[in-house]
């Protein structure tokens, strides 16, 4: 019997791969199921993107290693997008790292930064692998609760007050997932002092700004953000290119050379056709964004709708790739969304699995065309 490290019982396997385990039986045994519960992307990317990722098979260099920094015109590209759209100025040479997807950053900040023993400040709810990722380097969650009441936002008073001098890193989501939440005015200013004032490494995980949000905002555009801020953004959800894995860390170049002597040792460069294809996206004009959003629209007014059937209530001002619904007072999120699988054969995420203070809430994705939408609307009502 080989043992494995003991660093794999501190985690669980990943919600979503043991439901849709469960959701896919269903649809074996005949069951009609409406998937609503995962953010994949279903439209495609722009057709300048496949192709330039198609013609990149008989480039004869398309087949080597690439550079662990990305093409430098990747680079230069993504510079001129964080200038074009969150109007901060970055050094494509130093201060840009490519990615494979936002999430793989996550990981390798958290080895850059953490020892054992220290502590992450972790968003309740919030994307569940800051704290698997957490746990895997054996440093310790320590979770801040958002409330509704509050549009979200964390109480960084009410955090000030306790002892943070373990506290290495915070992480930060804004636009805000699972609940759509928009940063308000001065929130990133009063996180950067708070970084400032703490010694702490705020991460602002950042994949949603483009999605249903017409003032998309980077933390970086704070003056003197860099020092102590660093920012994940995504093509995933921007470009429709989930499965691709396109991503980036972005901040001071002391910061980004030490995610770099993580990342060089773990990969050896990303597809050169996906970077090809990377560069395409990101020069989208404005077009792009307002045909998605106008699709992205459609269909949440679709997904107000159910949400209203099925009793919920929503935020008609949260932005992203979810509808975050509060259920009726006293129903439990998992208990409710197994009687909409089982009933209306609907499958919606509970809000638990963002943590305790999703309880009470449920999360519908906006990855399902108006026609699957109206189908499972036409269940409920
Ligand atoms: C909050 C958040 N961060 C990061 C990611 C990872 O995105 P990717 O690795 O595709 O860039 C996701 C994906 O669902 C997410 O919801």
């Amino acid at each position: 019997m080989i043992e494995v490290a003991n660093r794999l019982h501190t985690v669980e396997e990943y919600y979503f791969s043991k439901k849709l385990r469960e959701v896919n039986l269903l649809i074996a045994n005949g069951k009609p199921i409406i998937n609503l519960g995962i953010g994949s992307p279903d439209m495609q990317p722009p057709q300048k993107v496949i192709d330039a990722i198609a013609n990149s098979f008989s480039n004869p260099n398309a087949h080597k290693y690439q550079s662990y920094q990305g093409l430098p015109e990747l680079r230069d590209a993504m510079a001129a997008f964080y200038k074009e759209h969150f109007k901060v100025p970055l050094s494509p040479t130093s201060e840009i790292l490519p990615l494979m997807g936002s999430k793989e950053g996550i990981m390798h900040i958290s080895m850059a930064y953490l020892n054992e023993g220290d502590a992450v400040l972790i968003p309740n709810p919030g994307y569940p692998t800051y704290e698997s990722v957490t746990k895997l380097v054996g440093a310790k969650s320590v979770f801040y609760e958002l409330d509704e009441a509050n549009n979200w936002a964390p109480d960084l008073k009410a955090l000030s007050k306790m002892d943070l001098r373990k506290v290495k890193l915070m992480w930060v989501n804004y636009p805000h997932m699972p609940t759509g939440a928009q940063p308000s005015k001065f929130l990133f200013e009063e996180l950067v002092a708070f970084a400032k004032k703490h010694n702490i490494l705020v991460v602002n995980d950042n994949p949603y700004s483009f999605i249903l949000n017409n003032s998309p905002k980077s933390i970086l555009s704070v003056k003197g953000a860099k020092d102590v801020c660093l920012e994940l953004n995504s093509l995933s959800k921007t470009f429709n290119m989930a499965g691709w894995r396109v991503g980036m860390v972005v901040g001071d170049s002391k910061h980004i050379s030490n995610i770099l002597k993580v990342k060089s040792n773990m990969d050896s460069g990303m597809f050169y056709g996906i970077q090809k294809g990377a560069i395409e996206a990101l020069k989208c004009s404005s077009m792009w964004f307002s045909t998605l959003n106008s699709v992205y629209q459609q269909r949440r007014d679709l997904v107000w709708k159910l949400a209203e059937a099925l009793g919920c209530s929503y935020d008609k001002e949260a932005t992203g790739l979810f509808v975050w619904a509060k259920l009726p007072a006293h129903l439990k999120s998992e208990e409710f969304i197994d009687s909409v699988l089982k009933n209306n054969h609907i499958f919606i995420t509970p809000g638990t699995i963002f943590g305790s203070k999703g309880e009470g809430y449920i999360r519908f994705s906006l990855c399902a065309s108006t026609d699957v939408l109206e189908e499972a609307l036409s269940r409920v009502i």
